[in-house]
């Protein structure tokens, strides 16, 4: 497998598990509890930085235009079908961020719209993810000469740069934070609750 590959997959596995941590703070809300307000901002954060202006902007301004070029009008459309995808992902962290600081002071207030929006998000990135792991990197792996797939490689480094490596590793970290609100789920002890309900 290509090393561009690797990395985009690698970046969908660190955005699956925010994924599953936002299932389970989905969860934690639906049951009565309450998050610690930092954990929305961090989610928000973690959504428009690493997913959005560093991941997506690796797919949408590099690989999907070079696919495009080389593959038909039926790939194309799904190109655009992604891309939406996209789209609605960043319109939901935007309205994520408006109602993540009302929760500051008044959680309670949009306690219930956090949470639909979580889940939209949580519906939204699995599918999406599925679609490119499993029907787009064959067919860049498949298209895109050796050439192509090193200028990816070289590209996506300096998409990397331009965000920070620290701040992706912050991310990573944030990832690995949010698996213990999983095991919430199977332990019963709640890391994230800034007070039982
Ligand atoms: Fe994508
Ligand atoms: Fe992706």
């Amino acid at each position: 497998m290509s090393d561009f590959i690797q990395e985009l997959k690698h970046d969908h596995h660190v955005i699956q598990q925010v994924v599953a941590g936002m299932s389970a703070v989905a969860e934690l809300l639906d049951s009565g509890k309450q998050v610690d307000p930092s954990v929305l901002a961090d989610l928000v954060q973690f959504l428009r930085v690493f997913a959005d202006q560093c991941h997506h902007e690796k797919e949408e301004q590099h690989l999907f235009p070079l696919l495009a070029a080389k593959t038909n009008a039926s790939t194309r459309r799904e190109l655009e079908y992604l891309e939406h995808e996209h789209r609605s992902a960043k319109q939901l962290v935007a309205q994520l961020a408006k109602v993540a600081a009302v929760y500051v002071h008044n959680p309670e207030v949009v306690r219930y719209r956090v949470i639909d929006l979580l889940q939209q998000l949580v519906e939204l990135y699995p599918a999406h993810i599925w679609k490119e792991d499993f029907l787009l990197f064959p067919l860049a792996q498949q298209n895109l000469s050796p050439a192509e797939q090193q200028g990816l490689e070289e590209k996506f480094e300096s998409v990397e740069r331009e965000v920070g490596e620290d701040i992706h590793a912050g991310f990573e970290m944030l990832a690995k934070k949010l698996e213990a609100v999983v095991e919430y789920r199977n332990t019963g002890a709640c890391p994230l609750c800034s007070s039982a309900a």
